[in-house]
């Protein structure tokens, strides 16, 4: 069985400019996650490059340390039982014109390179990414009160 876990997630610059921040929230919300911790901020080149290290030397990497860092985002953590899978599935594949309608990226995007949302794609890469943007201090601990419906 499934067990609770953490994961980040990130509204990137597009998300933010485009008024999409409530929409996004309360489909995260809705799917039955919990938000414990969300910062809005003008992330720098230096946390950027944190955040995606795994992609340097890329040839994508420079554009994308770019766009992540022109305008605001909003880094957050968001729990659930198997909350790594359940984000990655409402938020759709990479490249929004691949994206199912329905998933985020496939609502909201049309591209590979500005696609609205970066979510972590495994617990391990999630714990790197959290500690990028928040300490353990400023993750709120409190249940949904409908986590008894939720699951078995
Ligand atoms: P994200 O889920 O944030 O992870 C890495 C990001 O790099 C990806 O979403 C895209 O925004 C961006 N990107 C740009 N080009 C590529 C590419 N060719 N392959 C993967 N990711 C890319």
């Amino acid at each position: 069985m499934s067990e609770f876990e953490r994961t980040f997630v990130m509204l990137k610059p597009d998300a933010i400019a485009r008024g999409l921040i409530g929409e996004i929230i309360s489909r995260i919300e809705k799917k039955g996650l919990r938000i414990t911790a969300l910062k809005l901020l003008q992330v720098s080149r230096e946390l950027a490059e944190k955040q995606y290290a795994v992609h340097k030397g890329k040839a994508f990497f420079e554009p994308l340390i770019e766009y992540i860092t022109s305008g605001p985002s909003l880094p957050m953590i968001v729990e659930g039982k198997s909350a790594v899978q359940a984000v990655r599935t409402i938020i759709g594949k990479t490249n929004s014109l691949e994206a199912s309608p329905g998933t985020i990226r496939g609502d909201f995007g049309m591209t590979l390179e500005r696609n609205v949302i970066h979510a972590a794609d495994s617990v391990e890469n999630a714990k790197m990414e959290m500690a990028v943007y928040f300490t353990e201090e400023e993750v709120c601990k409190y249940p949904r009160s409908d986590e008894k419906w939720l699951y078995e």
